[in-house]
């Protein structure tokens, strides 16, 4: 989005305010995120039917042995195979990121082996490592209080989904007072027996209600520049929630209360996507391993992994609550869709028609000038570029202060206001086309500006006020300058206030 695109007319020295921000556009970025829906659940449970109808269930080591045969791939290591990586962590206290969730691996060395090897592994660690995180009065507020709703909420049992809005009163009080939907009541009760007769309890993206959850999300996007996101498992007895399945995203398991038993089965096939997958139909007969994670440990399980678990039986009826971390990966396919933005930013030709019906010449020109410009693009490709573009696609969320003015510059109290720039955390610096502008990236999207306010946007990513602002160099920047490029700047969300402390 440009929002002013001309820096012309202006006079050295008297820079116009209003044209500072030269353009503004948006990062490409990906946003999608690997979820489990529900729609794969209904496919698996028709495809469980008709198996169960062929007699075919079983008979899945066989189906499992053809299809091997017949495709040349394995489906189901042999747990003889099969040896677990486990790690002892003494780490406690709340965990900050990732490098506390891999403790004692370093994440280089955590994703370094995952390049190498995609398989699970399992962190031990001291029982309270994640209590902070959720304890058993933040799930009875967050469900009570919160009056969550599916599709956020949603109740599993045996790989079969509840209608959740089964749970909700329309009626309270005298019994006749009939509540409009956004009024209906989650009932306690309901909700308590479909949990004591074996049900589990789901949260998605718990991290958006639940402070401590969203602080860690935030950590780990931050520092993996990658989009992140945690649910929230409760249940009390033997049976399953899900049925045995496997993920299009990786998933770490963080067990934050009581046990439970998890079980794998191997890998369907390496690194499916969300994109790209087949049907998750009929797991293998027998787990390669098994084992109880308790409070303090932590699973992870790479995509593609058939995976179930439950509660013990010798813990039937204590509850148990675990969380899951879902990290979105970049694939071969974004790195190309990355490529292709850029492609069709800077080259006519990647814009043009496909000439498909002007002649077998103008096909072959065509194709000709296409191939060297995408061999070109390649051989420029650089992990580190996708890396450094994906980072500073990332965006932070808007904290609000809606209980202050929402044009905080017409307040009397407006030079307090602190300024920082949107996105600090993976924000970068660079020269512009020409020595006369330079580029902020931050917060998903480049700002150009004119290179005689660079002072100004550095003091504002470290965070300054308003006053220390017009503080900085008054004969060049003075206050009515300041005060109409900061305007212009938070009308575009390129920077936010902080309000004043006693205000
Ligand atoms: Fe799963």
């Amino acid at each position: 989005m440009t929002v002013t695109t001309e820096a012309d007319g202006e006079k050295a020295g008297a820079p116009n305010p209003d044209r500072m921000l030269l353009a503004r556009e948006r990062i490409l970025g990906f946003t999608a995120r690997g979820v489990f829906h529900e729609d794969d659940a209904r496919a698996e449970r028709l495809a469980r039917a008709m198996a169960d109808r062929a007699g075919l269930t079983r008979e899945n080591d066989t189906i499992g042995r053809l299809l091997k045969s017949a495709l040349g791939k394995t489906l189901d290591a042999e747990s003889a195979d099969f040896h677990l990586d486990e790690f002892e962590t003494s780490r406690d206290g709340v965990p900050a990121g990732i490098a506390d969730l891999v403790h004692p691996m370093s994440p280089r060395d955590f994703f370094e082996r995952q390049y190498d090897q995609r398989r699970p592994m399992l962190f031990r660690g001291p029982p309270d490592r994640f209590s902070a995180l959720m304890d058993w009065d933040d799930v009875n507020e967050i469900i009570h209080a919160r009056n969550l709703k599916p599709p956020q909420l949603k109740l599993w049992s045996d790989g079969q989904a509840f209608p959740v809005t089964d749970l909700f009163s329309r009626a309270y009080g005298l019994g006749s007072r009939k509540l409009q939907p956004a009024d209906e009541r989650i009932d306690g009760h309901r909700l308590t027996r479909y949990l004591q007769n074996g049900a589990t309890l789901i949260v998605d993206s718990i991290g958006t209600i639940h402070e401590p959850i969203k602080t860690l999300i935030a950590a780990i996007e931050a520092s993996l520049g990658t989009h992140a996101t945690a649910n929230l498992y409760v249940s009390y007895r033997r049976q399953r929630g899900f049925s045995t399945h496997w993920d299009s995203h990786d998933v770490y398991v963080l067990q934050v209360r009581g046990s439970k038993d998890w079980r794998l089965f191997g890998e369907m096939r390496r690194a499916p996507t969300e994109s790209d997958v087949a049907a998750n139909m009929l797991p293998p007969a027998r787990p390669i391993w098994s084992g109880t994670l308790n409070s303090g440990d932590l699973l992870f399980i790479p995509r593609g992994w058939w995976h179930d678990a439950c509660v013990p039986e010798e813990r039937d009826g204590e509850g148990s609550i675990h969380l899951t971390a879902q990290l979105q990966q970049y694939t071969g396919r974004d790195v190309l869709t990355w490529l292709a933005a850029k492609l069709a930013a800077r080259s006519e030709l990647f814009r043009i028609n496909v000439p498909m019906y002007a002649g077998p010449e103008a096909a072959e020109a065509y194709r000709e000038a296409l191939t060297s410009l995408v061999e070109e693009a390649w051989r420029q490709f650089t992990v580190k570029d996708f890396v450094d573009d994906m980072r500073t696609a990332w965006s932070e969320d808007t904290r609000l202060h809606l209980d202050k003015r929402v044009d905080p510059w017409t307040r009397p109290d407006w030079d307090a206001h602190r300024i920082v720039v949107c996105g600090t955390k993976q924000a970068t610096l660079q020269a512009g086309p020409d020595a006369s502008s330079f580029r902020l990236t931050a917060n998903g999207f480049t700002c150009e500006f004119d290179s005689r306010c660079k002072p100004l946007v550095i003091a504002m990513l470290g965070g300054v006020s308003v006053g220390d602002l017009k503080r900085l160099d008054p004969e060049r920047f003075p206050a009515t300058f300041i005060d109409r490029f900061l305007v212009s700047l938070l009308v575009a969300d390129t920077v936010r206030t902080a309000p004043p402390e006693s205000a």
